[in-house]
This record gives C-alpha cells, structure tokens and sequence, in this order.
C-alpha cells in the first residue's frame, strides 16, 4: 500500500501568533521522517494542523493513499483516524485514573480498528512487554518510560499507517530515551509504518529517521535528503552540533 502525505504553504496560528510560516515537507511511504526544532518553534502546532486539531489559516495537507488524494483541511479528526493517522501527542495525553488496558482499548474506538482489537494489543503487548505485565495497573502510576510506551501502544491501537509522534523523549533518562527511540525504530521495521517524528533530541532522532527538516520559528530552515546531508548542514552545525558554522 502507497501512502504519501505532502505539505505545502502552510500557515496556521493562534491569533496573533503566526506559529506556522509557508510550511513545506513531504513524507513518503515507509519512510521516518525527522521533525527537528527546538522549544516553540512550531512542531507540535504542525502535528496537529495534519490530525485537524488546528485548522490552517491558508495552505495544503494531502494524504494520498494507493492513488486517492485526501485534503486533510477539510476533514473531522476522526475522519483523518479512520484514514490511518494517529498521533502521540506531546505529554503523552494518557487517562491516569485508567489501566493500562483501558487507556489501550481507547485507542481502538473507532470503528474501522475495532475489528483488528486482538491483533493490534497483541502487538502492543509483543512490542512491550511491560505493558502487558501491567495491563491492569492505574497509567498514572506507571513510570515516565512506561508511560511513553503506552501512548504510542495506544496509538497503534488504531492500525496506523501514518504514524506522528510529537517529542516521544521529553522528560526521559537519556537510557529510557535511547529505549524508546529504538522500540520506535523496531516498530517501524516491523508494522512498515511511516514515521514523522517531532524531536529536539537531534543525535537521537537520527538514529532511525531517514531523513530530516529543521523547523526554525515556523519555516523550514533545513530540509535534508538524508541523515549525512543533516549533519553536513552548517546550521544544524550551529543549533544542534556545537560548530561554529
Ligand atoms: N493554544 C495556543 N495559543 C496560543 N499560542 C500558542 C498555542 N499553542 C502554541 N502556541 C504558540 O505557537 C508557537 C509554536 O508552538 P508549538 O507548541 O507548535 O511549538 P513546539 O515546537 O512544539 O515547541 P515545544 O518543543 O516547546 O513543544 C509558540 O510561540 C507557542 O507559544
Ligand atoms: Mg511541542
């Protein structure tokens, strides 16, 4: 299955705030794209102007899938689910006075995942284990670690094809960093998900990203073919890698 998902002259904001300045990237099937930028610079803003959390102020958002063009600035969110794009969300976003079960069968509340329930927590549960071992203690008592990897269990709940994950590293240990990030890349090579991934953890998120834009105060500063070219970058150089460029 061809899946692309294609940006283009994207604006969006609050307000005043002009937080998304003539966005332009693209993902491509099977690909794991790398969203990089620091605090405040529009990447969660982004992620959500693609699930239809945040409508645009003017520009494009097509997802094409196997040939059908979808324009995601005219769709509900749960029509951008059913289409098979989910996000983690920054913060995790999990229900902490609910299991781990629970907040797992809540990612599978559309219609079109809830027939692929069995298959989706089987995968949940083989790709973390922990999760499984804790499916019925309360989410808000799981750790920091934990806790990420069940909002991104939670997602594929939803038999993704797109998968966004808005800073799966905020708040973690660099091991519980390093773990997460690699369950992601497993995952990937797994399911055949395509990844955008929002990070400011530049040496992480290339670890599995193929390829990379930096966003810089709503723009694209960077748009790299690949993980060699992004570290070749003179302004990554200077934001991320500690040159002089
Ligand atoms: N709900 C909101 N109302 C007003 N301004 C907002 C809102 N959400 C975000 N902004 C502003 O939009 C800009 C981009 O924010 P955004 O959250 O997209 O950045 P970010 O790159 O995800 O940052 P971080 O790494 O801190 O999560 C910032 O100036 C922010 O203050
Ligand atoms: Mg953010």
């Amino acid at each position: 299955m061809a899946l692309s998902l294609a940006i283009d002259g994207l604006h969006a904001g609050y307000g005043a705030v002009k937080a998304l300045r003539g966005i332009a990237i693209g993902v491509e099937s099977g690909e794991t794209v790398a969203l990089l930028g620091t605090n405040g610079n529009g990447k969660s803003t982004l992620m959500k102007c693609i699930m239809g959390l945040v409508r645009p102020d003017s520009g494009s958002i097509t997802l094409t899938i196997d040939g059908a063009a979808h324009d995601l600035t005219r769709l509900t969110t749960e029509q951008i689910v059913d289409l098979g794009v989910a996000l983690v969300p920054e913060g995790r976003r999990l229900f902490p006075k609910l299991t781990v079960k629970e907040n797992l069968m809540l990612g599978a509340f559309r219609k079109t995942a809830r027939g692929a329930i069995d298959r989706n927590l089987a995968l949940a549960f083989e790709t973390f284990p922990v999760l499984k071992e804790r499916e019925h203690q309360l989410a808000g008592t799981m750790s920091g670690g934990q806790q990420q990897m069940l909002a991104i269990a939670r997602a594929l709940m939803s038999s993704p094809r797109l998968l966004l994950i808005d800073e799966p590293s905020v708040g973690l240990s660099p091991l519980l960093v390093s773990q997460t990030i690699a369950k992601i890349g497993e995952l990937k090579a797994r399911v055949g998900l395509t990844v955008l991934m929002a990070e400011q953890n530049f040496n992480q998120a290339i670890r599995i990203a193929d390829r990379g834009y930096i966003i810089v105060h709503g723009e694209i500063a960077v748009a790299a073919r690949s993980v060699d070219d992004l570290k070749a970058n003179d302004i990554v150089k200077r934001l991320y890698l500690g040159g002089v460029a």
